[in-house]
């Protein structure tokens, strides 16, 4: 299937999210064949620019982030065609009088009419006004043919979320918007469905009379950086709990949807944000931790702590690490802790789901057989290792018997030749096919704030008294390590020797 035609505008052309993310996934979208013949790329900023000079950039980003290596010179001269540039002030109308023009003219070389989709990669506060001076302009009133992609943070807190929903609303039906959590295009992230719901094995079990807990921990071994910016209003929660890791939350617990539409499927995983247990100020405080990174040592090289990255304020109390134990008040999971963690400056990068199995209900081998017998584990490993291991007792080869744990594993590089795509590709792909089922619905982003306040206003009322609270390299503070061990169990990581 190939898209109608295309035209895509962005905004934001001359900054990082293009350069690093947007261009190369449309170039390589166009490499194995997915952009429809008439396709129009145009990329708008504040600085001048001709064509040729935003042509030549793209091609430098290409270049250094593009997954596919190096473009080559006759298939960049059959895309860079495609490509146009124009200096906008978005504040400003005749420049969306200028898009209007810009597309007239190309559809009448095309001879027909094209879907156009504006994505935002500016900075929330320009949302707003980008919106309203499109629609003054008369450009988002072919409900059928226009969309609009809007990149996190969607609000700052619940109330701002609503209200730029609201401002949305007046001016695009929710089929319109396209709200990116980058997550949910991840190539492991998509199979965790087809998992659930492609085999009849797992089903019977995923449940609370089966599963004892479930962790979802992204950690992360870059720090901040030139970031702060942004991340000092932030903050982990807000960053990554708030939508990453309560979407893939919502993936692993919602019920089956009865098909594999986008409003079913995202109709399910609001109930699992519905039915999440609200936090009250006294179960914040037993329920969820957080944590600043200090100054340390990866990977032999010298790293400030989070108060000494640039422009950083050098008494933040902005939270680079937090953790947080949800429960899910619905019949299937009743009782199952889920603890979430994630964190900067963290002694490995990786995302891990792991679901814990209840013990066996009586063991027939004695303690000297069984002393290193443990409950089954589900490990589904979303990046950078791509697999789903699941942990089973074994006997150990020998005449005597003795169990050990054991993975069967499901490794994508073991059982695919062809790389995966980029989470974007496979996103902005689905804004041109018109598929919403992994974009944000405005309810599911309402739902995850309203479920997260509580924390976020505790934090606030109460300043962490002990920041940093972790050394970079660790695997964060003391407090996540108690949040588990008082229920009785550990963070699981994948042991490095299975690292590849
Ligand atoms: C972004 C956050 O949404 O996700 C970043 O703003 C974070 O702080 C990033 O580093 C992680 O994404 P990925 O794909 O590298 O795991």
């Amino acid at each position: 299937i190939k898209s109608q035609p295309t035209i895509f505008v962005i905004f934001g052309g001359t900054g990082d999210l293009n350069a690093r993310k947007l261009a190369p996934a449309l170039y390589n979208l166009y490499l194995e064949g997915w952009l429809p013949e008439q396709f129009a790329l145009i990329g708008t900023g504040r600085t001048k620019l001709s064509d040729d000079d935003f042509r030549e950039r793209m091609l430098k980003d290409i270049n250094e982030f593009s997954r596919s290596g190096e473009a080559k010179e006759d298939k960049w001269q059959g895309f860079v065609p495609n490509v146009y540039y124009q200096a906008a002030d978005v504040q400003n109308a005749d420049t969306y009088q200028e898009f209007a023009n810009r597309i007239k003219q190309l559809e009448e070389e095309w001879k027909t009419e094209a879907n156009v989709i504006y994505y935002l990669a500016v900075a929330p506060n320009f949302f707003p006004v980008i919106a309203e001076n499109l629609s003054k302009a008369g450009l988002t009133t072919d409900v059928e043919r226009t969309r609009i992609v809007i990149e996190k943070p969607f609000g700052h807190d619940l109330e701002s979320a609503k209200e730029l929903n609201k401002l949305l609303g007046c001016i695009f039906q929710e089929k319109q918007i396209y709200r990116i959590d980058h997550y949910l295009g991840k190539e492991t992230v998509q199979n965790i469905m087809a998992f659930r719901f492609a085999n009849a094995i797992m089903e019977p079990l995923w449940n609370r009379n089966n599963i004892e807990h479930v962790q979802i921990s992204v950690t992360e071994q870059l720090g901040v950086g030139e970031r702060t910016g942004y991340y000092d209003g932030s903050g982990a929660l807000r960053d990554m709990i708030q939508n990453h890791l309560l979407q893939l939350l919502c993936i692993v617990a919602m019920e089956p949807p009865v098909n594999f539409t986008a409003e079913e499927v995202r109709d399910r995983k609001v109930d699992v944000l519905r039915a999440m247990r609200r936090f009250t100020p006294d179960s914040v405080r037993d329920s969820a931790v957080r944590g600043q990174y200090g100054p340390g040592w990866i990977e032999g090289e010298k790293v400030p702590g989070y108060r000494e990255e640039p422009g950083a304020n050098p008494e933040s109390n902005t939270e680079t690490f937090a953790a947080v134990k949800f429960f899910v008040d619905n019949w299937r999971w009743q009782g199952v802790p889920f603890y979430l963690r994630t964190g900067k400056r963290l002694h490995r990068s990786a995302s891990i789901i792991t679901i814990q199995f209840k013990d066996v209900p009586h063991s027939i081998f004695p303690p000297e057989m069984a002393d290193t017998m443990r409950k089954n584990r589900l490990v589904i490993s979303i990046q950078p290792e791509m697999s789903i291991r699941l942990q089973v007792q074994a006997k150990r080869p020998g005449v005597d018997m003795v169990l050990n744990t054991v993975d069967m594993v499901f490794d994508y590089k073991g059982t695919y030749v062809a790389q995966a795509p980029e989470a974007y590709e496979t996103l902005l792909l689905d804004v041109m096919l018109g598929d919403q089922t992994l974009f944000m619905r405005a309810d599911q982003v309402e739902e995850a704030w309203d479920l997260v306040m509580p924390i976020l206003n505790a934090w606030q009322n109460r300043a962490s008294q002990n920041f940093p609270n972790y050394s970079a390299d660790s695997w964060g503070p003391e407090v996540a390590e108690a949040l588990v061990a008082k229920d009785g169990f550990h963070w699981f990581t994948i042991p490095l020797s299975s690292k590849k």
